[in-house]
């Protein structure tokens, strides 16, 4: 691998949302021109909150289906799933013998997930120190993420740093990628809060997979205001968050769309950004049934991707074990 490395991931602990695609997914096929790609399905940070075992198998095959689907080139990038490369949990532990508690302990994502939960499990806690393991593991330049992962990207810097001078340089010190618009995308029922596939309210986030119908009766049902004038700012949030979305679909600036509706109302503007949507998926929808069929190309996919970053990641752990001290076999 010659070029800077891309690395990014999803836990396959749900249907994905547009958040998912708009804050991640959608930019990660740009990426494949210019840099060596590599994207994992997060099965083992998936387990941190409880999953029913059959969904988990169903959804890890969603999610590499939608990689497929949104444009990812196995010839190009590198598709694998978390649990078949050991190497995560290896690092993961030397990374957690040098992890702050009072770190973990203050990660947003850690307090929001314990305080959901009523025994505070020490996966959650430890999760962002296997999130480090990750794109430590591939010398890893940029992460494409969303907003949301701000703070467990600075934790694998910091970590990276520590390590690197503590057992002189080993890990490239990785930087986070977020798109312009879009790095965090609402809940359409409750625009103060992020949308999320865990989310107990169906009308607060679309699926990618969502059917055509579906998707346009969630729009139109968005919480929006009463001040019925279509603007950008922070007192419209439900409005400014639609129009993140339409820009991302679009590719037309915020201004732009503003500019365009300023003498229209909520109805046309939502029922237009309907279309934009559903346009803007069925591309993928479409793509990802006839994939997500093939069970044997699958498989092929996940094999081949294992073999490959088990390859990248094991180079990585020999130099670490060697550095801390273990003998090696
Ligand atoms: P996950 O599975 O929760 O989400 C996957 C990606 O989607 C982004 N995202 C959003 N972006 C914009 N608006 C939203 N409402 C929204 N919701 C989710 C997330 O930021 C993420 O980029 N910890 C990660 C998975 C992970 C990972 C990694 C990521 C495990 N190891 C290594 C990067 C590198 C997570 O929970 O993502």
């Amino acid at each position: 691998m010659d070029k800077k490395i891309v690395y990014s991931a999803i836990q396959p602990s749900g249907s994905l949302t547009i958040g998912n695609y708009i804050g991640a997914l959608s930019n990660f096929g740009n990426l494949q021109e210019e840099y060596d790609c590599i994207y994992c399905i997060a099965d083992m940070h998936a387990i941190t909150m409880p999953q029913e075992p059959k969904d988990l198998r169903k959804n890890t095959l969603d999610v590499i289906s939608l990689y497929l689907a949104a444009g990812l080139d196995p010839e190009k990038s590198i598709l694998y799933i978390q649990s078949h490369v050991p190497q995560h949990t290896e690092l993961g532990w030397v990374l957690n013998t040098i992890s702050s508690l009072g770190q973990l302990q203050r990660m947003t994502q850690f307090k929001d997930k314990s305080q959901k939960s009523k025994e505070i499990l020490a996966g959650i806690l430890n999760y962002p120190v296997l999130m480090a393991a990750d794109i430590l593991l591939y010398q890893t330049s940029y992460v494409p993420v969303g907003e949301d992962q701000r703070q467990h990207i600075e934790l694998t810097r910091d970590l990276a740093q520590k390590f690197n001078s503590r057992y002189s340089d080993t890990f490239t010190i990785p930087e986070m990628m977020t798109p312009k618009v879009g790095a965090r995308i609402m809940s359409l029922q409750n625009p103060e809060s992020k949308m999320s596939k865990s989310d107990s309210d169906v009308n607060s986030y679309i699926l990618i997979l969502d059917s055509e119908d579906d998707t346009r009766r969630k729009i139109k049902r968005a919480v929006t205001d009463s001040v019925g004038e279509i603007k950008y700012n922070d007192e419209q949030p439900g409005l400014k968050n639609l129009i993140n979305i339409y820009s991302s679909f679009s590719g037309k600036s915020t201004d732009e769309i503003v500019e365009y509706y300023k003498n229209s109302n909520y109805g046309i503007f939502k029922e237009d950004l309907a279309e934009v949507v559903v346009e803007g998926l069925r591309p993928i929808r479409t793509k990802f049934k006839e994939i997500r069929e093939d069970k044997e190309y699958l498989e092929k996919i996940y094999r081949d991707g294992a073999e490959k970053a088990s390859y990248l990641a094991n180079k990585t752990l020999r130099k670490v074990y060697k550095k801390v001290g273990f003998i090696g076999r």
